[in-house]
Formats: structure tokens, sequence, C-alpha cells
């Protein structure tokens, strides 16, 4: 029996952090054994927000980044397909041929869209932003997926694709699964305890920095403004530090410890610190081998993204081919160019003769 089909991506903006490893990429790796996986790097998801020549002349390296920074988590390049979504041609045909079956008034209804418009600084919707979900649904529905890993935030997308689906296969003829969003759950917050980690924010610890940035960003934290010195009582909850020790700090004890001690006013920040330098890079050192050994096999990134955009390309071709002959289109162009070719071959009779 094959197995079933996970999909899921990233926009190529910059490396991975804790973050996004929290929030979405620790469940690939424990997805990744049960599925057929198929990784895009969304750069036409990029194009909706930042779309400059120099922002598109930054997709290579970033996708490289991403793709290594996946196999540093332990993601086996084996078991993944990783391709560049805009050497694909097949999904923006797929997204055009699904954007009859969803209404705009349904896409301006979902906050993320206005939300993603905000945050790139955008005060009126570019169509292709507008039309973000129904591309998000061609990559889903083109290796035609069964399970959908995604952040709370991109839910609605997955539900949309669902619905599209759900449309096409009752307009035209089953086609595609009904995919599932698989919602994960822990957003980390920043080292300067005021947002989500983001690199634009400057508030990350990226999963490719070494040893000294490591320490470097954890005695810059955020921790609890009130505690002036070591003998204040201090507070836990909402404290990034503590919450980053929950997280990576795989000695619970050392965790229960602190804590106690740190709202009695009996531990000073360093060696709170201190020791989530330690944990951290204990969590980070593992990533920081499988790196340098992939690192060291020069072109091979490129190589397996090159290979994975292939595979994705006859992926596409394979859908594409199901759905136009499921909406019958496959079947206009055939009586068109048959009657032509039929044509042809009967004017090159009569000239012969
Ligand atoms: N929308 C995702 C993001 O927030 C990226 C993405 C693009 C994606 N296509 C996808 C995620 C398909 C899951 C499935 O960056």
């Amino acid at each position: 029996m094959t197995r079933k089909r996970i999909l899921t991506g990233d926009r190529p903006t910059g490396k991975l952090h804790l973050g996004h490893y929290i929030g979405s990429h620790r469940h690939r790796l424990a997805l990744q054994d049960q599925y057929e996986c198929f990784f895009l790097i969304a750069d036409l998801h990029m194009l909706t927000t930042k779309n400059t020549k120099d922002d598109i002349l930054a997709i290579a390296d970033n996708a490289r980044a991403i793709v290594l920074d996946q196999l540093a988590i332990g993601i086996d390049p084996a078991k993944v397909t990783f391709y560049l979504q805009s050497a694909v041609h097949e999904i923006y045909e797929l997204q055009l041929l699904l954007s009859g079956l969803v209404t705009v008034e349904r896409l301006q209804q979902l906050p993320t869209i206005k939300d993603m418009a905000d945050a790139a600084g955008l005060d009126q919707i570019p169509y292709n932003l507008l039309g973000y979900p129904v591309l998000q649904s061609a990559d889903i529905l083109m290796p035609r997926a069964h399970l959908v890993p995604v952040g709370k935030d991109n839910e609605s997308h997955v539900e949309l694709s669902r619905q599209i689906a759900r449309r096409f296969n009752n307009a035209y003829g089953e086609v595609f699964p009904l995919p599932e969003p698989y919602v994960i759950g822990g957003t980390l917050v920043g080292t300067d305890g005021q947002a989500k980690m983001s690199k634009s924010l400057d508030n990350a610890i990226l999963l490719s920095d070494d040893a000294a940035t490591v320490r470097r960003r954890v005695f810059s934290m955020y921790t609890d403004p009130n505690r002036i010195s070591a003998d204040i009582p201090g507070t836990v909850e909402g404290n990034p530090v503590f919450e980053y020790h929950d997280f990576f700090n795989p000695n619970k004890e050392e965790v229960e410890d602190l804590k106690t001690r740190y709202r009695a006013g009996r531990v000073g920040d360093v060696e709170v610190k201190e020791k989530l330098v330690i944990a951290l890079n204990n969590f980070l050192d593992p990533m920081r081998e499988r790196r340098a050994y992939y690192e060291a096999q020069t072109g091979y990134v490129d190589e397996l993204l090159y290979e994975g955009t292939q595979r994705a390309a006859a992926e596409g071709r394979a859908t594409l081919m199901e759905v136009k002959k499921a909406m019958g289109l496959t079947g206009v162009w055939n009586r068109i160019s048959r009657a032509a070719e039929k044509r042809r071959k009967k004017l090159a009779v009569t000239s012969d003769a």
C-alpha cells in the first residue's frame, strides 16, 4: 500500500529559527516516517508581499538555507521531496483552474489576508495576495496531499483547500482526497519577550547560530523587569527565559529547581541564563553536526532541490491531466486538434495527387 501524503512549505524569507522549530518543523520530523512528504519552498507566496528584484535575487540562497536547516534538524532527504514552487508551472495552471471554485467575498473574509497586508505595510490588497490561499490550495492539491501540517494562522487556508477539493469533486468527478489540516501547537516568544520570534524583529535565535551567538542572544534576553537584583522574588510565568527552559532543557529537575529559587529570590539571572545557554547548545549541537556533514558535500542541496523539483513537476503533470480530463478540457482540445489534423492530412493527400 502506498503511504498517505503530506504537503507543507515555507516562504523563502530567511533562515529558520527556534520559533519555526517549535511551531512547525519538529512536527515534520515526527511525521516523515509515516507519510510521503512534499516540502515546498513557497517563493510564489513570498511574491505576494515581497517582489522587488532584490527580494527575488535572494530566493536562491534562502531556499538553500531552508533546505539545509531542515536537513540539520534531521529531516531525511530520502523521505522528502523538496522543491521550488516557482519552477513548477503546473502549480500556476492548477491555481487558475481552481480559482472558479472560490468567491472573492470568501477570500476577503479571511483575516489572514488583511494581516499579511498590514504586516507588509500595504494599504491595498494586490490580486496575488487575495489569491494567496488559492495558490496554497493548488500546492496542496497538486500532489493530492492528505495531511497539511501548518501553524494555527494557516488553518483557514487548509479549510479553504478542502472546500475547493470538495467542490471540484462534486462538479467534475472525484480527483482529490480531502486534505486535513494538522494544526500544530506552540509559538515561541522572541528573545525580547514582546512578540512571536521573528527574524525581522531581531528577536530570534537561528538554528544555524554558533555557540557564541547563542550565548550573546541569551544574555541579552528579556526577563522579569522588576527584578533589579537576585534576591528579589521573580515571576516565572510569561518569562521568556523560563519558556525556553521548558521547551529546550530536557533536565526537568534542574528547571523546577531554578523556578523555585527564582520565585523565592534565591537565584540570579546569570545562573538561569548560563544553564539555558548550555541547554540550547546541547539541543543545537546535533544539528550543527548534521549541517557540517551536508555542507561538506558541495552542491548537495542544489541537487536535492533540482531532483525534487523535477519529481514535483511530474506529479503536477499527472494531476493536471486528471483535472483537465475530469473537467472535459482535454476533450475540447482533442476535438479541435483532431479535426485540424484530419484537414492537414487531407490537404497533403490532395497536393500529392
Ligand atoms: N502559507 C505558508 C506560510 O505561512 C507557506 C505555504 C505555502 C504552505 N504553501 C503551503 C504551507 C502549502 C502549507 C501548505 O509561509
